[in-house]
């Protein structure tokens, strides 16, 4: 099994300490919450993410663990991320608008991804660990929190304080336990 520093990544160069940490994790403290200066900070970075047109088309539903709302966000998720998710410290839903006064918003799904990247930076800064999910059912909770088009929910992310993958249960501990793995910078370069 990997310790939590095996997981940083391995890069060619040197990069920014806190992009090189930064790693997806299933192992999160319990009983540990966000405070709300932590809250502001994160909300804040991504309000301050680049947009097309400055269009700002993200929306956030942000639910603390110990509410209601917790509880009704982690019930949408598929129930492999239900089995681990429940120990963060909040659940972020990540809603994108599709569309505004002036017309369609071509680009909301790209901007709203720019602004979880900003959040996950600045949740490094505070100390915290951020593990966004697809796996979710995307009608029930926009049905459970009557969001409707254009605004769309499109991740859950799940903000904590880093806990031992040694605790994790067999069945959620395995992304923890693989080696983490990228495309060669040959590869992405389309003009190398
Ligand atoms: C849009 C998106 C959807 C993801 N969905 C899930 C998910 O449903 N469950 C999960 O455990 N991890 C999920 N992840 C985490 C990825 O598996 C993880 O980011 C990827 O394996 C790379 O690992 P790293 O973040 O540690 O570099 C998701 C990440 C993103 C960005």
């Amino acid at each position: 099994m990997n310790a939590p520093t095996d997981r940083h990544a391995t890069t060619a160069v040197p990069i920014h300490p806190l992009l090189a940490t930064r790693h997806s994790t299933r192992a999160l403290a319990p009983d540990t919450g966000l405070t709300d200066a932590q809250v502001a900070a994160l909300l804040e970075a991504a309000r301050w993410a680049p947009s097309a047109g400055n269009t700002q088309p993200w929306r956030f539903l942000l639910a603390r663990r110990g509410t209601g709302e917790f509880k009704r966000v982690l019930d949408c998720l598929d129930p492999g991320n239900r089995d681990w998710a429940g120990h963060a410290s909040a659940l972020l839903v990540a809603v994108r608008t599709d569309a505004n006064a002036k017309g369609p918003l071509s680009h909301a799904m790209y901007d709203l991804g720019q602004a979880m990247a900003h959040l996950t930076f600045q949740a490094l800064a505070e100390g915290l660990t951020v593990r966004q999910m697809g796996g979710f059912d995307a009608a029930a909770l926009a049905s459970e929190f009557d969001l409707e088009a254009p605004l769309v929910p499109t991740t859950v992310a799940a903000i904590g304080l880093a806990g031992d993958p040694a605790d994790l249960p067999e069945s959620v501990a395995g992304p923890d336990r693989k080696r983490r793995e990228r495309l060669p910078v040959e590869d992405l370069l389309l003009n190398p």
